[in-house]
């Protein structure tokens, strides 16, 4: 395989580091081809409610788009080169441009194609290709492929659901009576089961059911051990100093934005999180990002966020309807909100966020703690490269820092920072499989405003 240099323009070499490509091949081989298979399958299992919907022009545009994802898996499967999209929706130039940049770090031997990319890179534009075959296929064009696995994961998890909401809604109640420090040891909970919500996304099991059985809450105790990295507290300290500052008259105080990652069990973690956050006085407002577009199998959309509200809502549980209600009201209310942005569905590392999406970056500014959900999430802020495993978390990110951050992250792909010396190495040895299993999770954080 030719070698990709490091990608990441106007960074010294020395922050730098090679980009992670050992795995790539592995899985534009393995795993891609598998999630195509189940996008045309799906695809063609809805052609009578395309037909019912459209009549024959539904079942024509079907057979389009089902023609050009399997033009689009060969192309894959055979190492062909990567083309420019010509969909020409908003972010298509951006993409394109990225497209020429990889190529001019290529040289001239050889084209960017399938095997010969960064993984991160090729991985973001199948799911990008995906959607450009659905959108130039009107007027199926906002179908969204990955939706019923998404609802199918929501629902596998009730029990689940229900455990978590009967608790939540147990705190709602006393939250005015529980002294700080139960406050602060309530927290810490929901912040782990937020974390080990990231568990359950279906692109790493190529969208077989991943979903969440047992009660999320009586788990904790035993995934303890697991969790690698722990700067939860140093999380809980800058919401603590903003709610101090909230309360001392400085208005914009309190906002935490938390940038989602996967539909089904996991964004019930997180709307719990949030829930209890502006509650407990923790947060007054939480800004939710999410895809404009199907990602990464199981990403969460506008239309997943308000569907599973809903659902949430319609639920025959009085606890887990109570908290739907209760989450309606705080969307109605402008609590919480709902935002995407074309940059959270680019292959663009975080680091260029502020030159290539200054909008959002500017937007992120105004947080007081940014939370970022998932394994994608890590890779695009520690750019998915081949760190050594003790290189501080700070310094992986390479500038990036619009306001406090953390990373709360399961394990899935062969990046990992901020660890003490020797324990990457021991786990290496104990459980070859460690970086990538979902086994194992890290809560990282990183402030702007900390002396380093
Ligand atoms: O491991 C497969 C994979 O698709 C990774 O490429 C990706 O980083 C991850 O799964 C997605 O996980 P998450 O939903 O936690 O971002
Ligand atoms: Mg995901």
């Amino acid at each position: 395989m030719a070698s990709v240099q490091s990608l990441h323009q106007g960074v010294p070499p020395a922050l730098s580091a090679k980009v992670v490509e050992s795995f790539a091949y592995l899985t534009v081989r393995d795993r891609f081809p598998t999630i195509l298979t189940r996008v045309i399958d799906t695809i063609h299992r809805s052609k009578n409610k395309f037909f019912e919907e459209y009549g024959e022009e539904g079942v024509q545009a079907e057979k389009r788009a089902i023609s050009f994802l399997s033009k689009l898996r060969n192309e894959m499967q055979t190492d062909k080169p990567v083309l420019a999209l010509s969909d020409g929706l908003e972010d298509t130039d951006s993409w394109n441009q990225y497209l020429l940049r990889q190529q001019s770090l290529m040289g001239d031997q050889d084209s960017v194609s399938w095997f010969k990319s960064p993984w991160l890179y090729v991985e973001c534009y199948m799911y990008r290709r995906i959607h450009e075959a659905i959108w130039l296929n009107p007027p199926i064009c906002d179908f969204d492929a990955f939706n019923e696995g998404k609802t199918q994961s929501y629902f596998e998890s009730q029990q689940a659901v229900i455990a978590l909401c009967t608790y939540l809604q147990g705190l709602h109640r006393n939250i005015g009576e529980l002294s700080e420090s139960h406050l602060l040891e309530q927290f810490l909970k929901l912040l782990q089961v937020s974390l080990w919500g990231n568990k359950c996304d279906l692109s790493i099991s190529a969208g077989q059911d991943n979903s969440q059985k047992a009660n999320p809450i009586d788990s904790l105790a035993d995934l303890r051990p697991f969790i690698l990295v722990d700067d939860s507290n140093m999380v809980l300290s800058t919401l603590t100093s903003a709610q101090r500052q909230g309360e001392s008259g400085q208005p914009s105080a309190g906002r935490v934005d938390i940038v989602l990652d996967n539909a089904g069990f996991e964004l019930i973690t997180d709307l719990v999180l949030a829930h209890f956050l502006v509650s407990s006085g923790l947060a007054r407002e939480v800004r939710f990002h999410g895809k404009s577009i199907p990602w990464f199998v199981s990403d969460v959309t506008a239309h997943d966020f308000q569907w599973t509200i809903r659902q949430t809502l319609a639920a025959n549980h009085k606890w887990m309807s109570k908290s739907g209600a209760q989450w309606q009201s705080f969307v109605r209310e402008g609590v919480w909100s709902y935002h995407d942005h074309p940059f959270w569905t680019l292959p663009h590392e975080y680091c260029d966020m502020a030159a290539d999406a200054p909008d959002l970056y500017a937007t992120l500014q105004g947080a007081d703690l940014i939370i970022f959900k998932g394994d994608l999430n890590y890779r695009k802020l520690v750019g998915d490269r081949d760190w050594e495993h003790t290189v501080p978390f700070d310094r992986a990110l390479r500038g990036f820092g619009p306001a406090p951050l953390c990373s709360l992250r399961t394990l899935k792909a062969n990046v990992q920072v901020g660890l003490q010396h020797g324990q990457g190495e021991n786990l290496s040895v104990q459980e070859p499989g460690w970086m990538t299993s979902g086994k194992y999770a890290v809560v990282q954080f990183f402030s702007p405003h900390r002396e380093q």
